[in-house]
């Protein structure tokens, strides 16, 4: 048969599609923007063809009616990254979180977790009878390679992108063709305090370095103060609007990676239609599977690269808890430590988690004494290289445990030091002075 012809003969509604979706059964979701939020919403109009059905994914920008209440019955969530859209379901006991590294999620699918569905979005098929996987690449082509069914959303609004993106028709078992546009994530809006984190991150990144950034306030505000650096780089779990920018405007161009020079290197992308119009037939976008971006071997292979994600706590001697408030997940590891420990690895690489000082509108601060009671150590003390906030840069990797403990202080909200400087004369039997 020819690749039309296989194409045609599985295309079909999304009713006829989600339907052979078996009770009892695992189902993978695509990641982030390139979820395919309209074949869950047809499941969850008919939920009850449906008994116990496990659904897997990590970020999702979808209405997640499966979520909700009354549907326990027929659906539960199992996150791997308790994002925004699902996290009430998670803490109210109607979801689960599963811890894992993002680097790990694709070898997880194969060898232990083994998906009986993926729900995914592609492309309309090009000439040679593949369709792309756009903006998700991620653990999405892990998840089709590896379910009994899978079921692809047909929208010739998602972007072609270039890289490991492709899929042939004959891995697909159900087409349904549906137009809609891609979730748009706006850029943050950027107060004084994440504009003075940007300005002092900015400061440890040199011409020619190669960049990995997250999503938010803090990576939009740093790439705001790289206007007049030089040949920069980009190998990144994702990347949003600001990074267009910098390319239109010549700073990022690549030139002085080791790994894929030229290229923007990433496994998911997440923006608004201003990044998904760049990024759509863009040869210098390269999307590659998680377990190849996120590995910590391949990143170390970016000599000088610069990391940058975000925590929730860090205590005095430099563990940080990126993902949960106490108890409370609200979040996941994500891609941080594959990314840290890649940098540690890496020649002259440099990790750093920016955050504001404080939270709560100014009433809690963020470097503590101790980790709050149940809170779990994201990244370890052994790892962090530099923390900043919007006073200044603690530098931890190569010092003591004193003298890490003192420029956390250094740099924590000034309502909050004199506690702070109680606990460390405390624990070290000298003055902080
Ligand atoms: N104590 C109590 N509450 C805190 C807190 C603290 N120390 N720090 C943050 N919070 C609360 C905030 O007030 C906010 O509450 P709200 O939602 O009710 O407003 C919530 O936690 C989220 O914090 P916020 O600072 O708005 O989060 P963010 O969007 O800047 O993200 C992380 C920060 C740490 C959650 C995020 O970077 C993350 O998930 N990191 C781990 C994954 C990762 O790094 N991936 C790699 C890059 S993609």
């Amino acid at each position: 048969m020819s690749w039309k012809e296989i194409y045609n003969s599985r295309l079909m509604s999304a009713e006829e599609a989600v339907k052979k979706v078996p009770s009892n059964s695992r189902v993978v979701v695509g990641h982030a923007v390139g979820e395919p939020a309209y074949l869950l919403s047809v499941m969850a109009e008919h939920k009850e063809w449906y008994e116990n059905v496990e659904i897997f994914h990590m970020v999702s920008f979808g209405k997640n009616e499966y979520c909700n209440e009354g549907m326990e019955k027929h659906f539960r969530h199992n996150s791997l990254f308790v994002g925004g859209n699902t996290r009430k379901a998670i803490q109210s006991g109607r979801g689960d979180y599963t811890p894992c590294f993002f680097s790990e999620i694709p070898r997880l699918f194969e060898e232990q977790l083994h998906p009986d569905v993926a729900l995914i979005m592609v492309t309309p098929p090009d000439e040679n009878g593949k369709v792309n996987l756009g903006v998700s690449v991620d653990y999405t082509k892990g998840a089709a390679k590896n379910a009994k069914l899978v079921i692809a959303q047909v929208n010739d609004q998602m972007p072609y992108t270039y890289g490991d993106s492709l899929l042939d028709v004959s891995e697909i078992d159900c087409f349904v063709e549906h137009s809609n546009p891609i979730p748009e994530v706006q850029p943050a809006v950027l107060g004084e305090i994440e504009k003075a984190i940007g300005r002092n991150c900015a400061t440890l990144i040199k011409d020619g370095d190669t960049l990995q950034l997250g999503i938010g306030g803090i990576p939009d505000a740093v790439l705001l103060s790289l206007k007049d650096k030089k040949n920069l780089g980009i190998h990144s779990e994702m990347f949003s609007d600001g990074v267009v920018e910098l390319v239109k405007a010549g700073v990022i161009n690549g030139s002085e990676k080791e790994l894929l020079p030229g290229k923007m290197a990433v496994t998911f992308l997440m923006g608004t239609k201003k990044l998904y119009d760049f990024v759509d037939h863009n040869p210098d976008v390269a999307m590659y599977t998680v377990d190849y971006i996120n590995d910590p071997v391949v990143i170390a292979q970016n000599n000088h690269i610069v990391c940058i994600n975000s925590c929730v706590q860090v205590d005095l001697m430099g563990q940080a808890c990126s993902e949960a408030v106490g108890l409370t997940q609200i979040s996941g590891v994500g891609g941080q430590v594959d990314f840290i420990r890649g940098a540690a690895m890496a020649k002259n690489g440099t990790s750093i988690l920016a955050m504001p000082s404080t939270a709560a509108k100014g009433k809690i601060s963020k470097i503590v004494p101790f980790l709050d009671e149940g809170a779990t150590v994201t990244t370890s003390r052994n790892d962090i290289d530099y923390v900043v906030t919007e006073y200044g840069i603690a530098h931890l990797k190569g010092k003591t445990l004193r003298e890490r403990a003192k420029s956390l202080i250094d740099i924590a909200h000034p309502d909050f030091k004199e506690g702070l400087i109680a606990e460390y004369e405390k624990r070290f039997h000298c003055s902080y002075k």
